[in-house]
């Protein structure tokens, strides 16, 4: 049977806030969702499935973004940028997708560039940020 998962839960890194893991989680259910309807080309899925996968990004770098500012987080441009920039190539690929319905192009997206990115930007400014953030609110 072909794996429907772009990644399983154990490859997502691990950071010092189980609120920020508990949402990596989710928005990974919701992208191996996405991957499900890919797989099954079931486009009013995949359109359904994409707006809530928008909406959870936004939540999430929304939710990343109070905490850096609440507790000053001193690389909070660098985190910050790294999510703009994530959320325009998401939008991009997103609007492209209600456009063209182009199936390939979706799943280049989802199954390559987003799962690399994921990982790449959990284990490198949420590890570091969440560290930081555990840090102050142990000294609280
Ligand atoms: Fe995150
Ligand atoms: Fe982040």
């Amino acid at each position: 049977m072909e794996n429907k998962h772009v990644l399983d839960v154990t490859d997502i890194p691990r950071v010092a806030l189980d609120a920020m893991n508990d949402v990596h989680k989710d928005e990974l259910a919701i992208v191996n969702n996405v991957n499900a309807a890919i797989i099954s080309r079931d486009v009013d899925k995949i359109s359904l499935l994409c707006k809530e996968w928008l909406a959870h990004t936004n939540a999430h770098f929304d939710k990343e973004k109070y905490m850096m500012e609440k507790y000053d987080f001193p690389a909070f441009h660098c985190h910050q940028n790294e999510h703009i920039e994530a959320l325009e190539l998401l939008e991009k690929t997103l609007a492209a997708w209600t456009q063209q319905n182009n199936l390939d192009e979706l799943a280049i997206y989802v199954q390559k560039t987003w799962p690399e990115w994921y990982i790449n930007h959990i284990s490198t400014m949420d590890v570091m940020t969440s560290a930081f953030i555990k840090q102050c609110m142990d000294n609280e």
